[in-house]
């Protein structure tokens, strides 16, 4: 028996929300501000919202949301430092870092402050990016500091770039989490091909695991699920930087919500409301684009696992390092990999409910 691609239970990104009554309706933190607790920035329209809030009960994060669709994580500030108890506090000092702190003495620097620049404010925009700028006197924008746009997380959304910029050598790429609960970086990522060909792929502990195809005429010349995903995209590649960015096509730009694509931690892609990309269900794959990956001549493609709650007999066994921290796909893929290896479970109660 194949284990199956989990059709989706309770939508993607399924995470219980703490509903917390809002006492901000502002989409500006100017210096000297703060935003903490229950306090969120809204978009000018009301679209996102900027807060902290928690995922499992006690790790919060600094994020952005929809505010009619809380379920829907944008972007975290904070992946892999989720702040115990609800003590953080997000802020804009005297010498114009934006940080976040928390009153155990933690402080996560966003962007770090330079001589000079004292009349920084940070902008929540309709488009789900929060900039940090710089104005004159008159208040006039001098200049953008600093936009979450470029520190992408697991969702894309209309207006961000999936590239490099050959300049600076920045490259903007989602990073999928460890679970539906814990977002901390983890094994795949999806950007541009860091050989630089002109298309999208998915690197898995960054070796090649999906390829979108050429782009090729304003489309990807593969069916490779982006195709259909009402993804208007562009290719954009000049001296500066070189990247893909997208738009809703026509039509059905009215959704309360932006069109958005999202890498979750079995290195799937998801538009709204659809799996576009799945190369790890078994034996073939949903999706074209997917790469064999590579394994030993003992091993087929088509090899499957499948679900067993037997009893797990240590003696028999290999136990990682914890501080490996391996999800499920690791495992998978390791066991894959050992000839001698037949069966392959986690031991983080997280990874296992979401099999
Ligand atoms: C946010 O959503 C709540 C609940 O749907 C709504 O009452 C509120 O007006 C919204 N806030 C903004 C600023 O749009
Ligand atoms: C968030 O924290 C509150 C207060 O501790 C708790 O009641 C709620 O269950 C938590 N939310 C989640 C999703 O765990
Ligand atoms: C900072 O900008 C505000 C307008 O946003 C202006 O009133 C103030 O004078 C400026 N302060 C400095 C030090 O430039
Ligand atoms: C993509 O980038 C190009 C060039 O910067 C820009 O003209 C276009 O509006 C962008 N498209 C979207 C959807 O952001
Ligand atoms: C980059 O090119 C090398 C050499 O052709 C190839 O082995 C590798 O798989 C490519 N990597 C990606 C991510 O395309
Ligand atoms: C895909 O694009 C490449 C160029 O990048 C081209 O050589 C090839 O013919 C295209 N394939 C199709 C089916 O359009
Ligand atoms: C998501 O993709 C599916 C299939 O590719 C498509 O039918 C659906 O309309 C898309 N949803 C949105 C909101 O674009
Ligand atoms: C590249 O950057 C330079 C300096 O910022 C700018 O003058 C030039 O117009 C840019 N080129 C393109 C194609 O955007
Ligand atoms: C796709 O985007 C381009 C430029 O951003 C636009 O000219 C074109 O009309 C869009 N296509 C659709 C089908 O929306
Ligand atoms: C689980 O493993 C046991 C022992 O190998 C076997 O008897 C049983 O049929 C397996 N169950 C499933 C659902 O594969
Ligand atoms: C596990 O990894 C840590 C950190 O790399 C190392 O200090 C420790 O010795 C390792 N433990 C084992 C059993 O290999
Ligand atoms: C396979 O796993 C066993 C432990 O279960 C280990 O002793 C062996 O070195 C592994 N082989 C390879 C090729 O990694």
């Amino acid at each position: 028996m194949a284990i199956k691609a989990r059709k989706l239970i309770l939508g993607f990104l399924c995470l219980l929300l703490f509903l917390v009554p809002s006492s901000s309706l502002l989409d500006k933190l100017v210096q000297g501000q703060e935003v903490k607790d229950k306090e969120v920035l809204f978009s000018a329209q009301g679209k996102f919202k900027l807060g902290f809030f928690n995922i499992t009960s006690n790790n919060y994060y600094l994020g952005i949301r929809y505010n009619n669709s809380e379920e829907y994580i944008v972007w975290i500030a904070n992946l892999d430092t989720p702040i115990f108890h609800n003590s953080g506090s997000l802020t804009i000092d005297d010498i114009g870092n934006l940080k976040i702190s928390d009153n155990s003495g933690l402080s996560i620097v966003l962007y770090s402050g330079q001589e000079g620049s004292n009349n920084t404010s940070a902008v929540l925009l309709d488009n789900g990016n929060f900039v940090l700028r710089e104005l004159s006197p008159e208040g006039v924008v001098k200049r953008e500091l600093w936009q979450s746009f470029d520190h992408p997380t697991d969702t894309l959304l209309p207006g961000m770039k999936l590239g490099v910029d050959h300049k600076t050598g920045q490259t903007w790429s989602l990073r999928s989490g460890r679970s539906y609960f814990i977002p901390d970086v983890r094994s795949f990522t999806f950007g541009l091909d860091p050989n630089h060909t002109n298309q999208l792929v998915i690197l898995f502990h960054g070796e090649l695991y999906w390829t979108s195809g050429s782009w090729y005429k304003g489309y990807f010349n593969s069916s490779s699920g982006l195709k259909d995903s009402y993804c208007n995209f562009s290719y954009i590649s000049n001296e500066n930087e070189t990247y893909f960015n997208y738009s809703l096509e026509k039509g059905i730009a009215t959704s309360p919500m932006s069109p958005m694509l999202m890498i979750d931690y079995l290195g799937r892609l998801w538009n709204d409301t659809d799996v576009l990309v799945d190369c790890a269900s078994a034996p073939s794959s949903l999706t074209d684009g997917c790469v064999t990956q590579k394994l030993p001549e003992c091993r087929s493609p088509s090899d499957t696992f499948s679900q067993n709650s037997s009893f797990w007999d240590e003696s028999n066994g290999f136990k990682f390092n914890e501080s490996d921290n391996l999800i499920m796909q690791d495992c998978k893929a390791k066991c894959m990999n050992n000839c001698s290896c037949v069966a392959y479970a986690v031991t983080n109660e997280d990874d296992l409910n979401w099999l």
